[in-house]
């Protein structure tokens, strides 16, 4: 395929995506190496932004050119305004955005290493007061949306209860199952696309995909838990897909100088849901959101990475390897 041709295909189609999910401040500290147990270091700098996983995959897919729209909750406090003003800045719909005076917003301490590693323990504050009940308030919107996509940092129910509004009518489904919670699994039966790191997808099926011989299994284990497609992150390796249809393929990852890897995977899944409501092929659609996140991860921070519909076609156009990215797995659907 030349470059020529993607630039074409993937065009800038008005989609509407809505993201019910997380909203928080992250504390992220550089650092050489990691901190042992018990141990203080000295960080190299910090940086204290907005974040959580919904946040920035909202701002990662408003950036691709979609409309979006966020459900979740913040605190009535500094953070919850800073991080709403970061979605108004990315024109990201806040009206369904709930203020709970009773908790703060959640809050993420984030240790990132010089290989662009990263460690996260979120506290989850307002992001778990988010209720079935505010997600029947946006039933509508989430009725008219092209595709939901939701994470798992907010009450399993509520999450369940927006899959259910949006399948109900027809609306495409992205579940990123992150942070792999229990009972995670039983949200599959209700996702059109299962979009798992490498970790999370170990957790959900046991199966570890870091071995190329057990990526076909790993999403098909997904799909026989019910969701239609599976599509496995890789990190640096890229991402291996089983499509509903049967067919399967690995992408490679772009090759890129990594900063920072937090917040790739939700710009993945920001530009993935723009892709797949935009109607993009999912080949073309993992290539777009793959160019996406590797964009990112050259980059300090999470949400503020995410690039824009230009600059990630102008990318795609540049690449002087496209040719050598996808690969089509021919491995027997039983294996
Ligand atoms: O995926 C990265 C995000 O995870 C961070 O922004 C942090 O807030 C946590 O939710």
């Amino acid at each position: 395929m030349h470059n020529l041709e993607y630039s074409e295909r993937l065009h800038k189609k008005p989609v509407n995506v809505v993201v019910v999910g997380s909203i928080n401040m992250d504390l992220s500290a550089f650092v050489k190496d990691f901190p042992k147990k018990n141990q203080t270091i000295a960080a190299k700098s910090s940086e204290i932004s907005a974040g959580g996983k919904g946040l920035n995959q909202a701002v990662a897919a408003a950036r691709a050119g979609a409309n979006v729209t966020f459900i979740g909750c913040v605190g009535d406090d500094s953070a919850g305004i800073a991080a709403l003003q970061v979605l108004k800045d990315n024109d990201v719909d806040t009206h369904y955005i709930k203020v709970d005076k009773q908790t703060h917003t959640g809050t993420a301490n984030i240790i990132i290493a010089d290989d662009g590693a990263n460690m996260i323990a979120v506290s989850a504050g307002a992001n778990y007061s988010l209720t079935r009940h505010d997600i029947a308030r946006a039933s509508s919107v989430l009725q008219s949306a092209d595709v939901l996509l939701c994470q798992l940092e907010c009450p399993l129910d509520a999450v369940e209860q927006a899959l259910k509004i949006a399948k109900a009518a027809s609306v495409i489904t992205i579940m990123n199952p992150a942070p792999a919670v229990d009972e995670a699994t039983k949200l599959l039966p209700y996702a059109d696309f299962v979009t798992p790191n490498e970790t999370e997808a170990l957790s959900l099926t046991h199966i570890d995909p870091t071995l190329p011989e057990n990526r076909p299994l790993t999403t098909r284990r997904l799909m026989s838990e019910g969701a239609k497609n599976a599509v496995v992150t890789l990190g640096s390796a890229g991402a291996y897909v089983t499509a509903q249809d049967g067919r399967q393929f690995m992408l490679s990852a772009f090759t890129v100088d990594v900063v920072n890897t937090t917040g790739a995977g939700d710009t993945f899944n920001g530009a993935f849901a723009c892709a797949i409501a935009r109607n993009y092929a999912l080949t073309d659609a993992t290539l777009y959101a793959t160019a996406a996140s590797g964009i990112s991860v050259s980059d300090k921070t999470a949400f503020d990475s995410a690039p824009t519909h230009e600059i990630t076609v102008d990318f795609i156009a540049r690449c002087t390897y496209l040719d050598t990215l996808l690969k089509h797995d021919e491995s027997s659907i039983t294996r």
